[in-house]
């Protein structure tokens, strides 16, 4: 009998199968067993009738629990009433290990409770449904840049210096000298978009975040692609394409997923190019319209960001920032010496910032005094400042936040379930 996944059993209806799983529910009656089984890849009701089985197996069968694991032979029949569509009758039952006290039942936890058996959580259908669409969006993400031509050049975890300011560093001992766990791989980025036109890399990002905010963790996985000879423009419309692809990914292949967190899927099916696009100065002037006060000139705070967030309906774009507010190696306006050439994407129904880039800065001096402006060490900066030595020419890039993106795909209340082990200012186990 041929072991097949439970997502793939419309294909074998009338045939017999072998599926390998846990127990998700069980359920007597008599002369019969009811087993919800699942298997990660969704769950199917397998019926065990006494007569069928023998009476060995039965008995055996009898002592599943909630998450023992199993093997289970048998004919998948089309049952229009059944969860997925199907069910199992069952020929063969092979319990493999049976689960005593679950901690993880059908009553409700706390999330401190859940966030504490993490480990296990993970096995119900809600984060199921999330981590699968997590892996879709990262599939996604590498198949379209990969569709795009860039070059996979993966940026290092240990740094020698800050590319995201110096507040949110997490330094280590590195053989008695201090390092630094990487905020972004932007600037190895920009060594290898100059050495192989576009590049990207995938990779986890930490910074110190010290405040407990729904959009914050410590660890996060960033997607930063960067781009040689590329403008403000060209980026932010690379930004917005990839994000369509993405919905468009998760839309057609997380179907499921999507309807079992019960997302209104209208907002994303209408999501596409171009993105409405406003800049930081009409951003302000819509803020404080929206009854959130900010002055020009400062960044946006939660508040700010969820207000302006609601009032859109789709994807948008912030552009041109003040440089103040904004990290050392971004290209000012040549138009507007205040402004950077710098956008953020933000994700509407208040979900707020989802990507941050811009132009970056490629004349030799201005790095420098912008380097010494930030208080930042210019011997560490060496190498980077060679890429404006060799060759510089204008270049830009993003990144894109996994997690955030996640979050409002998924639509939920808090970034904590879009990573599989979330790293916080209070977590780190399990
Ligand atoms: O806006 P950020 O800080 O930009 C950079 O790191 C640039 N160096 C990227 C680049 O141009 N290559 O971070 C980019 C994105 C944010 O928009 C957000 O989605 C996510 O990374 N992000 C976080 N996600 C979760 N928790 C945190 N603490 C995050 N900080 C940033
Ligand atoms: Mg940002």
């Amino acid at each position: 009998m041929e072991w097949v996944y439970i997502e793939d059993i419309g294909k074998y209806e009338g045939k017999d199968v072998e599926l390998r799983g846990w127990v998700f529910n069980f359920r007597r009656k008599g002369k019969l067993l009811f087993i919800i089984l699942r298997d990660g890849t969704g769950i199917v009701q397998c019926v065990v009738f006494k007569g069928d089985v023998g009476e060995e197996q039965f008995e055996k069968a009898k002592r599943l629990t909630q998450e023992s694991s199993v093997i289970i032979r048998g004919s998948v029949k089309k049952d229009d009433r059944a969860p997925g569509g199907y069910e199992v009758s069952v020929k063969e039952i092979e319990p493999i290990f049976i689960t005593k006290d679950y901690p993880i039942t059908k009553k409700e936890h706390g999330v401190a409770f859940l966030m504490e058996h993490r480990h296990l959580w993970i096995r119900s259908r809600r984060q199921n449904a999330i981590l699968r669409i997590r892996s879709e969006v990262i599939q996604a993400i590498r198949d379209f840049l990969y569709s795009r031509k860039f070059t996979l050049v993966d940026s290092p975890i240990f740094t020698p210096s800050a590319c995201e300011g110096t507040t949110t560093l997490f330094e280590v001992d590195y053989f008695g000298k201090p390092a630094y766990l990487t905020q972004s791989g932007q600037l190895y980025q920009e060594a290898a978009a100059l050495a192989f036109g576009k590049a990207y890399c995938f990779g986890p990002a930490f910074r110190a975040e010290k405040s407990k905010t729904r959009r914050h963790l410590t660890e996060f996985w960033q997607v930063e692609p960067e781009i040689a000879f590329a403008n403000l423009d060209e980026a932010m419309k690379l930004a917005e394409e990839m994000l369509v692809y993405i919905i468009e990914r998760v839309l057609e292949r997380r179907k499921i997923e999507l309807e079992r967190l019960q997302r209104d899927t209208k907002i994303l099916e209408s999501v596409k190019t171009p993105f409405p696009r406003i800049s930081y100065t009409e951003a302000v002037k819509r803020i404080n319209e929206l009854g959130e006060s900010l002055e020009w000139g400062e960044d946006f705070g939660a508040p700010h960001e969820t207000a302006l967030a609601n009032s859109f309906d789709s994807p948008f774009i912030v552009h041109r920032f003040p440089a103040q507010v904004k990290a050392f190696y971004m290209r000012r306006d040549p138009e507007d010496e205040r402004l950077s050439l710098s956008f953020d994407m933000l994700a509407p129904e208040g979900y707020g910032e989802i990507v941050g880039g811009g132009e970056r800065e490629y004349d030799l001096e201005i790095l420098l005094k912008r380097i010494k402006e930030h208080n930042l060490p210019e011997e560490a900066f060496q190498w980077y400042l060679d890429l404006r030595r060799y060759g510089s020419v204008p270049h830009s890039g993003f990144g894109l936040g996994i997690e955030r993106t996640i979050a409002w795909i998924c639509k939920l209340p808090h970034i904590r379930e879009t990573i599989p082990f979330p790293r916080m200012l209070d977590t780190v186990y399990p």
